[in-house]
């Protein structure tokens, strides 16, 4: 029988008691105005998360998902268009795709990073696509359909490598929307602007997910779009509000996906703390790193590459046995997680699209070995010391047995 668990996987309980009398005065203060919808608490917030972002806007709705599927509406998505993301993701992004009433295509990831390999992306452009430049549109040959856009996904924390993307996307006139619902204060380096850039201002558009598990997570539901672009910002609004800017004045059909005022009021609370608590994940995971420099071999650490300052979303980890080694943690009492363990495109929520094992050999391998340990800023050096001795204990029992 497994040990009830002695490390969690993530501590949600913690931060929210070191907080409570000013998570609490939010709530009191909407009791005492009863501004449960919309108000000055949900513009507040989203004033701070467009500064926060470095984005001049930002639209809160209920999740990460409407997130997405409002950015890709106000990007100009039409029924039967295509947009371009990864197998290897949640789902919530390729469900927005087609929620917004358009078809989902898959690229590759890249091996060391997790995130969208610029160089699958051009040859799934150049291979399967034909571009026509008098109209400015790219066509996917088997279905004929017009290619809209690319939707990177910041997996895990680590932002994907966006110039040689924006690249593409400019050359064969596609919208970028960054999926950051993982990334909250990740930055990427762009040799292009030679300038560092936070998630969420690289982009035409970047959703974020308050899901309560995330870098900054809400107490229930929630989500973001930030954007520089003012008409796409006006339309998401009305998206979000059934389609009206002016109360019972609608422009179009639009949906319920409003941030009520109470989590808006508790993100700002939280938000003050995100530099502080991603500071921390970042240095659990150098010293993840370092514990288990001399496991190497056996345990492929995550690595960030040069051009990104990730915020450790996740700190994910490869070994072969990941079965055992999953056996082996819950036998200690330390939780994990499988971030994700069927490729989308294997899924079957997704049978009917035209992909088959062995299309995407990265993720697929990856998806076999990946797990995640446990991370959050409050995770204390010596519960990360019994983290890593039980790994190491799993991998070098396995070494000698081997033998
Ligand atoms: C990469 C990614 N995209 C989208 C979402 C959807 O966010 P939400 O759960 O807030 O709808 C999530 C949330 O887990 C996610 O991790």
């Amino acid at each position: 029988m497994a040990n009830p668990t002695k490390i969690p996987f993530l501590d949600l309980v913690a931060p929210h008691q070191d907080l409570e009398t000013e998570l609490l005065a939010v709530v009191k203060k909407a009791f005492a105005t009863a501004g449960f919808i919309g108000g000055p608490m949900v513009e507040e917030f989203e004033r701070e998360f467009a500064a926060f972002c470095n984005a001049e806007y930002c639209v809160a709705v209920n999740s990460g998902t409407d997130a997405l599927r409002f950015a890709f509406m106000a990007a100009g998505v039409e029924p039967g268009d295509v947009i371009i993301t990864v197998p290897h993701t949640f789902i919530a992004t390729t469900e927005a795709i087609s929620q917004a009433g358009a078809q989902i295509a898959f690229v590759d990831i890249h091996e060391q990073t997790y995130t969208m390999d610029p160089s699958k992306l051009r040859e799934y452009i150049e291979t399967h696509c034909d571009f026509d430049s008098a109209d400015g549109k790219l066509i996917e040959r088997s279905s004929k359909r017009r290619v809209a856009g690319i939707v990177p996904v910041h997996l895990y924390g680590q932002t994907a490598d966006m110039d040689p993307i924006q690249e593409l996307a400019a050359k064969y006139n596609l919208f970028v929307i960054e999926d950051a619902c993982q990334a909250h204060g990740a930055e990427y380096f762009s040799k292009n602007a030679n300038a560092w850039k936070r998630a969420g201002s690289i982009g035409k558009a970047a959703t974020f997910s308050f899901y309560p598990g995330k870098n900054l997570g809400a107490c229930g539901e929630g989500g973001a779009i930030t954007t520089n672009d003012a008409a796409m910002a006006a339309h998401m609004k009305m998206i979000r509000d059934h389609g009206q800017a002016k109360k019972y004045y609608h422009d179009i059909e639009g949906y319920n996906g409003r941030l009520d005022s109470i989590q808006a009021g508790l993100l700002s609370v939280k938000l003050a703390y995100l530099a502080k608590w991603n500071e921390s994940r970042r240095m659990l995971a150098h010293r993840y790193h370092k514990l288990f420099d001399e496991s190497k071999e056996s345990v492929v650490l995550p690595q960030e590459a040069q051009w990104t300052k990730g915020v450790y979303h996740l700190y994910v980890v490869r070994v072969q046995d990941r079965d055992a080694l999953q056996a082996h943690l819950a036998e200690a009492g330390i939780g994990f997680g499988i971030h994700y363990p069927i490729p989308l495109h294997l899924q079957k929520a997704y049978r009917g699209l035209p992909y088959k094992k062995g299309d995407f050999p990265v993720t697929e391998r990856i998806a076999a070995e990946i797990i995640s340990l446990p991370m959050f800023p409050q995770l204390s050096p010596e519960q990360q010391d019994v983290v890593v001795a039980s790994v190491k204990d799993f991998v070098s029992t396995k070494m000698t047995s081997s033998r």
